[in-house]
């Protein structure tokens, strides 16, 4: 996605530096994001000097040694740290990303690190995903069948069938993509983002599924889907190498042809 400078009038300043521990060879300097709700103050960038001698080799790492060891104050989601659980999305050298997959070593330079671009910040890196999981509820992602499963067990698939559903189930709603989408900035009150326009279609392609009119009618909306001017910058970002924007031009496709 397009990186990011902010303008020389920024208010978010320069705050506190930590320095490295006399003696660290192979320091590198991280500027992170900080606000706190709560002090009533502006946001400000704290820089923290890390001995990445004595650090793991992943962003995430990083901030867990500064959390650990030098600023407990700060605060930031993640759990996994396998790229699993999605919830270590930020903005990593003017790239939404995941912290655990990004190597401290591809960022030339300072690594600055921000919160999720264009949303609500509960505090530091952590962004309000309210909205995008109420977006991600109104889509309704589960399976809705009125036929009953068989009496022995399982609804089958063909290999083929099955095969429709790579490259969307491995989906983690890290929201890394929703976030990088100009029309999401504007719009992200109505238009529903590639993360949920991705599992719209994720289950609308899925065989086993018999409300898929249900589904494309929900989405038959000038903003729920048609905000997508196919700009590419989720696909871009997207740290599981996902394709949202083909997803959400399958739907559109699909829409097209029920109408013929
Ligand atoms: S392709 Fe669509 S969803 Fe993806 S960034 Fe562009 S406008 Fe947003
Ligand atoms: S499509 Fe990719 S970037 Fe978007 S929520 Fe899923 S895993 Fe994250
Ligand atoms: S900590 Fe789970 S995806 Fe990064």
């Amino acid at each position: 996605m397009a990186e990011f400078t902010l303008p020389k009038n920024s208010k978010v300043v320069e705050g506190q530096r930590y320095k490295a521990p006399a003696g660290a060879t192979r320091v590198q300097e991280f500027r992170v994001y900080r606000w706190n709700p709560d002090d009533e103050k502006n946001p400000h960038v704290d820089i923290y000097e890390i001995d990445l001698d004595a650090c793991g080799p992943m962003v995430l790492d990083a901030l867990i040694k500064i959390k650990n060891e030098v600023d407990s104050t700060l605060t930031f989601r993640r759990s996994c740290r396998e790229g699993i659980c999605g919830s270590c999305a930020m903005n990593i050298d003017g790239t939404n990303t995941l912290a655990c997959l990004k190597p401290i070593e591809a960022v030339k330079g300072p690594v600055k690190i921000n919160p999720l671009p264009h949303m609500a910040v509960v505090k530091d890196l952590v962004p309000d995903l309210t909205q995008a999981y109420a977006q991600y509820r109104s889509i309704e992602p589960w399976l809705q069948s009125e036929t009953p499963p068989p009496p022995d067990g399982e609804r089958l698939q063909s290999v083929e069938e099955r095969a429709k559903l790579d490259g969307m189930w491995e989906c983690i709603l890290c929201f890394c993509c929703t976030t990088s989408c100009p029309s999401y900035w504007w719009n992200g009150d109505r238009y529903l983002g590639p993360a949920v326009l991705l599992a719209a279609y994720r289950w609308i392609a899925d065989s086993r599924d018999e409300h898929t009119g249900d589904r494309l009618d929900a989405l038959e909306d000038p903003f729920k889907l048609y905000r997508c001017h196919t700009i590419m910058n989720c696909t871009e970002t997207c740290p599981k190498g996902l394709n949202p924007a083909k997803a959400i031009g399958e739907i559109k496709k699909l829409m097209v042809q029920r109408q013929g």
